[in-house]
């Protein structure tokens, strides 16, 4: 899984693993250090976790993948743990259903500390063992990759909580930004071609991302940037939510049955749009990237844009040259920024970051793919059907998460990730 650093010597491959243990499960305390207990507890809604169930499971996973498996002397913190921080490995057991994650108010907020506490002493003396601990460092690279994309649903699971407060309360009162002039989406052409796609071996990937294979594409050009609320504005005021002709069945049905007008989050207030962030509820920019809208609404806004979705495979084409730099979560934004000029020009722009841009691609199988064997195996491959894939990271992602190849998944008519699109269309 880890070529790179598998050449390195071994005590330095496993000091910077756990180097890279401490920042991660330091980084999620102080997600939620500004959190009360109150706060950390309930459940918002099916889809979304409370705060302290995410420090829990990101624990237990370490508890039950590396801990109990493979360090001879470690004793469980509690092994009524083992069911209810399970997420959905079967393979493990049982588990406590997750629409009900939010009626446990014991463990309280210091007992899952405590838990997290008792799991790094144990993962510090595990680290230190290099017989027991480099036969697994893969899986402890999994762990940490895991623990990332739960900073990621903390934020985005908070987010979704704290908008149903009426009081719109924030996470962080700072607003860090500075407006910016507004800038204009162009056309980039890509060549028809042979490419290949997939993760190329250099550091860590998900199984999802493998194997490397090649695939053809005829041309076609990409916008050089995401689509922003102000183009949104647009669609909504040319009757974007009210015309059929312009949905899938699925996003029609959707829009009717949940009276969507708007992207979540949206409410006009004295005649504008405004949205809630993490920083409380602010008037919308109209030169930032949409988000919180759905593959259907996305797609929605493409067809009445006269353009499409791109593929997964475009998308990773287009950025397979494009540094690996945005606006992620350590830039604690905590919303995309609004657009800037490419660097160099002529590359696409805030292909990394910003928001999670949607692609028309179904979540299935590379060919050839093969998922792990136990019961790690279910981490991605057991959800490969009636998902679509999501490109690039956002701003509740840890920079260190991301790469072209990585490949987030949800079903289409969700929208409380931080997701958004940009535009594709054939080669004229
Ligand atoms: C890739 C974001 C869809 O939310 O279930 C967390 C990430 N996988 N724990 C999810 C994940 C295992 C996953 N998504
Ligand atoms: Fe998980």
């Amino acid at each position: 899984m880890d070529s790179n650093a598998r050449a390195a010597p071994l005590a330095s491959r496993l000091s910077a693993l756990e180097q890279r243990f401490r920042e991660i499960r330091a980084r999620t305390r102080a997600l939620a250090a500004p959190l009360s207990a109150e706060d950390c507890a309930i459940q918002s809604m099916p889809d979304a976790s409370p705060t302290k169930w995410h420090l829990a499971h990101t624990t237990w996973f370490f508890e039950t993948f590396i801990l109990s498996q493979h360090a001879p002397q470690y004793r469980a913190f509690d092994p009524a743990f083992k069911v209810l921080f399970n997420s959905y490995y079967n393979g493990v057991g049982d588990k406590h259903p997750r629409p009900e994650r939010g009626l446990i108010t014991r463990p309280d907020l210091d007992a899952v500390m405590a838990y997290r506490d008792h799991v790094e002493t144990a993962m510090d003396d595990f680290l230190h063992d290099a017989a027991h601990a480099e036969p697994v460092a893969a899986l402890i690279e999994l762990g940490l990759n895991h623990e990332q994309q739960h900073q990621e649903l903390i934020l985005t699971d908070l987010k979704h909580m704290l908008s149903r407060n009426p009081l719109k309360p924030a996470y962080e009162k700072h607003w860090p930004l500075t407006s910016v002039q507004a800038r204009k989406a162009d056309w980039i052409a890509f060549a028809e071609g042979l490419h290949e796609i997939g993760h190329d071996g250099a550091g860590f990937a998900f199984d999802n991302e493998t194997p490397r294979h090649r695939v053809f594409l005829p041309a076609f050009e990409l916008a050089s940037h995401p689509v922003t609320h102000g183009d949104f504005i647009a669609f909504i005021e040319d009757g974007g939510y009210r015309r059929p002709e312009l949905w899938l069945s699925l996003g029609w049905d959707a829009v009717q049955a949940r009276g969507w007008e708007a992207p979540l989050y949206w409410e006009k207030r004295d005649g504008q749009w405004h949205t809630f962030t993490l920083r409380g509820l602010m008037p919308v920019d109209p030169n930032a990237p949409v988000c919180h809208v759905s593959f259907l609404e996305a797609e929605a806004f493409a067809r009445w844009a006269d353009a499409r979705l791109p593929t997964e495979a475009e998308w990773e084409v287009a950025a397979a040259g494009v540094a690996r730099e945005g606006n992620f979560l350590e830039s604690a934004a905590f919303h995309p920024l609004a657009l800037r000029e490419a660097s160099p020009r002529g590359v696409p722009a805030q292909m990394f970051g910003d928001v999670w841009e949607w692609t028309r691609s179904d979540y299935g199988p590379y060919p050839g793919f093969r998922p792990e064997a136990g019961a790690v195996g279910e981490y991605n491959g057991k959800f490969m059907c009636g998902q679509y894939v999501l490109r690039g990271g956002s701003c509740a992602t840890p920079a260190s998460h991301i790469r072209a190849s990585y490949r987030n998944f949800f079903p289409p008519d969700v929208r409380w990730q931080f997701s958004g699109l940009r535009l594709a269309r054939d080669a004229p």
